[in-house]
């Protein structure tokens, strides 16, 4: 499964892109009023943080000035996946764009039936938002099952499925059973998967204990030397 991380916050990129867990960056329109700084911007900085796809959304609604806006958002960096609305006009545009070898994410997907569709207008990713559907008591992650089963029937779907408007970690551990390809994530989500209680409380108690052995693993501090296996698999 591949994470993304659903922000524009460039300090919170560099910091969760160290972890080397983020395959890709997702913004929208609201992430980015949010930094209050310059759009191409930002999208410039995030693409040289991130070498992962990384998706900037267009503001217009019409398919030719959403095709300029995408055609300008992909010119920024190689890495640049345009984000369109799932909308007859975003879906012609992401014909379009996908024609011309530009990566599209059509967002703002809320049925199976307009997944359908995002995949047979090329799409690249499909951002179906879970949390919304669970915030008005429909079963986001119903719509995931059916997404990927749907895909799962026809070969010539190539359009990756991007679980979006993730809420909890629980949303990516259902998405990744359910076979989804990417979650994209807040960061605060990203960093709860870290915790557990017990994961804290049985380090504590291993280090307490380690500690009364009153050792150090690396002695005097210079660094031991490979074992010729480990110095194999190294170089491999
Ligand atoms: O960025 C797309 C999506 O993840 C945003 O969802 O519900 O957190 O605004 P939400």
């Amino acid at each position: 499964m591949k994470f993304f991380i659903d922000t524009a916050d460039v300090a919170e990129i560099r910091d969760l892109a160290a972890t080397g867990l983020v395959d890709g960056i997702t913004t929208n329109p609201s992430l980015v009023a949010k930094t209050g700084r310059d759009f191409i911007e930002v999208l410039s900085e995030i693409c040289e943080i991130v070498p992962g796809p990384i998706s900037a959304e267009v503001a217009a609604v019409e398919t030719e000035a959403m095709l300029a806006e995408g055609r300008r958002l992909a010119s920024v960096a190689g890495n640049v996946v345009v984000k369109v609305p799932l909308t007859p006009d975003g879906l012609k545009a992401c014909r379009a764009l996908s024609d011309e070898g530009i990566g599209v994410n059509v967002t703002l997907c809320f049925s199976a039936a307009q997944a359908i569709l995002a995949a047979k207008a090329g799409a690249t990713y499909i951002s179906p938002f879970v949390g919304r559907l669970d915030d008005i008591a429909s079963d986001g992650l119903a719509l995931i099952s059916d997404i990927v089963e749907i895909y799962e029937c026809y070969p010539d779907f190539t359009t990756e499925v991007l679980v979006a408007s993730v809420r909890h970690p629980m949303h990516v551990v259902d998405a990744a059973k359910l076979g989804a390809h990417v979650a994209t994530v807040p960061p605060n989500v990203l960093r709860a998967m870290f915790k557990h209680p017990l994961t804290d409380r049985g380090l504590e108690a291993f280090l307490a204990d380690w500690a009364k052995t009153g050792q150090s693993i690396v002695g005097d501090g210079e660094p031991a030397a490979l074992s010729p296996a480990a110095e194999e698999r190294r170089r491999a």
